[in-house]
């Protein structure tokens, strides 16, 4: 069993951003070696809050445009207004433009990310028909210079990390670029690489090729790399980690409804017997999430927001479709309240205690 945490950051790379020792970006620590993915039309700042309070370390903002941190407005003013209590977060960025991403950066330095993330892995067609996201793991000349503003225009603040794909297919051409991407990202000095084992062109489709993570932490060598993909338990995150060697792992859509996986996989690392929530930990955990989306977007909005991730909750119930069933329907304020007496009402469910999501048998 590990017991370790995570460093990103904290020099000791060669590269633009620490050349000078003094620039070397202030690293984060993580007691776990386990971060929220970016987690686009989840991951927003009411999603951070309940997974911090299970336990997750550092969490992931939403990807954002770099055009839009840029552009005064509402927008900006939101994706640059950071509370207190977010911190580590990361602030993943998407663009084609080298430039572009370099004053977004500086801009979400300014406003207290701790950490600049740049995606190199989104899969959506309309994201590749625009050269962004997974469109430039087939451009690596862009790509690196991209990271090379990046770094410059940060200029050892934070980290700066990486997040890809395992090539846009599975052609060789693919392979070579990815290669490129990825040694040229570590020699300019960026604090980490994630790496979702997937090509764009699978989107979900099909396994993450977990030997290809054990490929490429071989020749990484002492650079940090996080593995991603087809982790839906505390113990695939344990059996990435074993297999395939990696620094650590990103739960994605293993957490969206599922914040205590983050508990689970502390517990796993230090040897504890992982838990299940029970009935009173599910509905508080909820009805936290529902609080900081009302802060967030007044109470309409939040019910919509909530919705899609209470309908994720309900796997954990002991009667999930009828739970899930219940919150697809509930489009108010009193609605969601009802479902949540229904169901989540611990007198009617004693003792029970949710089963720790399943791993993976077959990959
Ligand atoms: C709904 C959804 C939204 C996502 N949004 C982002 C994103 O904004 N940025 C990013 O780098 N990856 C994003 N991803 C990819 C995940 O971070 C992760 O790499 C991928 O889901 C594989 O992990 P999993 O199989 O454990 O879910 C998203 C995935 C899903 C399912």
């Amino acid at each position: 069993m590990m017991d370790r945490g995570l460093r990103i950051g904290g020099g000791g790379v060669p590269g633009v951003a620490s050349k000078d020792p003094a620039r070397m970006p202030s690293p984060i620590e993580l007691n776990i070696p386990v971060v929220q993915a970016a987690l686009s039309g989840y991951s927003d700042l009411a999603m951070r809050r309940v997974a911090r309070a299970h336990g997750a370390p550092y969490a992931l903002a939403e990807v954002v445009l770099d055009e839009l941190v840029i552009r005064r407005g509402k927008e900006r003013r939101r994706i640059l207004g950071l509370p207190e209590d977010d911190h580590p977060v990361g602030g993943q960025l998407m663009g084609s433009q080298p430039s572009m991403f370099g004053d977004a950066a500086k801009d979400l330095v300014i406003a207290g990310y701790d950490v600049v993330d740049i995606n190199f892995g989104c899969p959506v067609s309309k994201v590749l028909g625009r050269c962004r996201g997974g469109f430039l793991l087939s451009d690596p000349d862009t790509a690196l210079e991209i990271v090379e503003r990046v770094l410059q225009s940060v200029a050892g603040d934070v980290p700066v990390t990486v997040k890809m794909r395992r090539g846009m297919d599975d052609s060789e051409d693919s392979e070579r670029s990815f290669f490129q991407i990825l040694d040229g990202v570590y020699e300019l000095g960026v604090s980490a690489v994630t790496l979702h084992a997937r090509t764009v062109r699978q989107r979900y489709q099909g396994p993450s090729r977990w030997s290809f993570l054990k490929l490429v932490k071989e020749r990484v060598g002492h650079h940090v790399l996080l593995g991603s993909g087809d982790l839906f338990s505390a113990v695939d995150a344990h059996n990435m980690m074993e297999e395939t060697g990696v620094d650590g792992v990103s739960l994605a859509r293993g957490c969206i409804g599922n914040p205590w996986i983050f508990e689970q996989v502390g517990d796993l690392f230090a040897g504890r017997e992982p838990k299940g929530p029970g009935m009173v930990q599910m509905r508080e955990a909820i009805e936290l999430h529902w609080r900081h989306a009302t802060e967030l977007y007044g109470s309409e909005k939040a019910v919509r927001k909530v919705r899609r991730h209470a309908i994720k909750y309900a796997q954990l119930h002991p009667e999930p479709v009828r739970a899930r069933d219940a919150f697809v329907a509930a489009f108010s304020d009193q609605a969601l309240s009802e479902v949540l007496d229904e169901f989540y009402d611990e007198s009617r469910y004693l003792h029970y205690e949710a089963p720790l999501a399943k791993p993976l048998e077959i990959r």
